[in-house]
């Protein structure tokens, strides 16, 4: 027989295999660095210039980062902190080399799928690499439990305090407070009722902890985590208790509510990885998004659990904007959730295989536009960058066939360079709106 007990000697003998693999790797303080990067990677990779062309700029221009040469090697090696003052400093035909940048918030994408194993914290986290390499500041939202990111991120001692789940214990405390000081129960004009939290929410402090609490620095110095952990997995639980307490808290948009807190010149994109459920915290996710980025692999069964991922998300929707009378929120919100794209990418693609191509023919004849033209594919190179607990954008390509990693990173760039192009016009179209976000009216409460 088995119980608890045994569960609980058998994680920590995984726990403590989990932390040799971790000293192994990120040796010698057991913290995750981010390696240089080289002139060929540098010019024809990230900056999209000629070797050559790069080479004579540098020479040119003596003010201008000039990496360091390794002993025995002739390529100079950069820190992503000078490559980015590169692509500040130089121009290619008179033209700027820095990322487009509409004014106003970042633009926030969630990658998500209920079905497990998707690759969805795979492709956040080559998408947050991608675009960080591209010079963008980043700011990625775990909201998994299951930490994978945040362990990618080389972040692995986090209190759940710390997580999505502190983030909507926060939001509960204001915005009941902001219920309980409302006047009156608007045109009625009788009181609304008086919601007390027990001391077991108050007393976790998540109501004075400030919004710039939650983030925090990774490996990459233009990559922020809003990180998780497993103990917040108990957030499921206790938050169906939370709604008793205040069952007007719109639980939903506590995350959209934090992240209209920060400053809109903080980060540029936010890249939220979902859970593979559906619960309070990937409702939150969705609510936030701007954009769902749907993966899905490339079979059968991923298809199936893809298409009731998207029966289950359009119910969880509808109940949501059906409710709306029903819950207040601080700041207004807009109901029914609209995003202002879908995408659906498939993952774990192999071009050569029949079946996936007829996947991909499929999907494309379901969905249309919304399909993903690059699919990301199955590669080698993400099981052995995956052992060094790393991306393949991190993975030296000293370390492994150089066909393997370019290729792999090329199936990333595709993959990102069309999310990219999917996300810009949307981007600047919010940046044309009158309304700032967050101010708009609660349609759905006033109907
Ligand atoms: N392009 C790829 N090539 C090869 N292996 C891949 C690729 N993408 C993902 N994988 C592998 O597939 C597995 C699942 O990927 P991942 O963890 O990204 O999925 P997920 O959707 O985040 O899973 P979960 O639902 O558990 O959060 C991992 O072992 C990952 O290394
Ligand atoms: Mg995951």
């Amino acid at each position: 027989m088995l119980t608890h007990t045994d569960l609980h000697e058998m994680q920590n003998r995984s726990l403590k295999l989990q932390s040799w693999i971790r000293q192994q790797t990120f040796s010698p303080q057991d913290e995750k660095t981010l390696r240089r990067f080289s002139s060929w990677e540098v010019s024809e990779l990230i900056l999209k210039m000629k070797a050559g062309t790069f080479r004579s700029r540098l020479a040119a221009d003596p003010a201008l980062p000039a990496g360091k040469v390794e002993p025995e090697g002739r390529q100079r090696w950069f820190t992503l902190e000078e490559i980015n003052t590169l692509r500040r400093k130089l121009r290619t035909r008179g033209a700027s080399l820095m990322p487009p940048r509409p004014a106003g918030r970042a633009f926030r994408t969630a990658i998500a799928n209920f079905k497990g194993g998707a690759g969805k914290s795979t492709l956040a986290l080559h998408f947050a690499h991608a675009a960080a390499l591209d010079g963008y500041r980043v700011l990625c939202i775990d909201f998994d439990p299951q930490a994978t990111l945040s362990h990618a991120m080389g972040l692995t001692n986090v209190g759940e305090e710390g997580t999505v789940w502190g983030i909507m214990l926060r939001d509960l405390v204001h915005e009941t407070e902001a219920l309980n000081a409302a006047p009156s129960g608007a045109e009625s004009g009788t009181a609304l009722p008086r919601r007390s939290l027990p001391r077991s929410v108050i007393d976790v402090g998540a109501q004075d902890m400030r919004a710039a609490d939650f983030i925090q620095a990774t490996n990459w110095p233009t990559i922020d985590i809003i990180p998780s952990c497993a103990n917040a997995a108990f957030v499921e639980f206790v938050t169906a208790q939370y709604r008793h307490l205040n069952p007007e808290w719109s639980f939903f948009a506590a995350v959209d509510r934090y992240l209209s807190q920060l400053s809109d010149d903080q980060h540029d994109l936010i890249i939220f990885d979902c859970p593979p459920a559906i619960g309070y915290q990937s409702m939150n996710a969705v609510f936030a998004a701007d954009m769902l980025y749907i993966p899905s692999g490339p079979g059968y069964w991923e298809y199936d659990s893809t298409t009731s991922f998207v029966g289950q998300l359009a119910e969880a929707l509808h109940d949501m904007a059906a409710g709306a009378a029903g819950f207040v929120s601080a700041e207004p919100i807009r109901l029914p959730k609209a995003f202002r794209d879908v995408r659906f990418v498939l993952t774990r693609y192999e071009p050569a295989n029949k079946l996936h191509q007829a996947m991909f023919e499929a999907f494309g004849k379901v969905f249309g536009a919304q399909m993903a033209e690059n699919p990301v594919e199955m590669t080698r190179a993400v099981e052995q960058s995956g052992r060094f607990l790393s991306s393949v954008y991190e993975m030296d390509y000293r370390e492994m066939t150089r066909e393997t990693w370019l290729r792999a990173r090329h199936s990333f760039d595709k993959a990102y360079e069309e999310f990219r192009t999917t996300m810009l016009p949307h981007w600047h179209g919010m940046t044309s709106e009158t309304l700032p976000a967050g101010t708009i009216s609660n349609e759905g409460a006033a109907a």
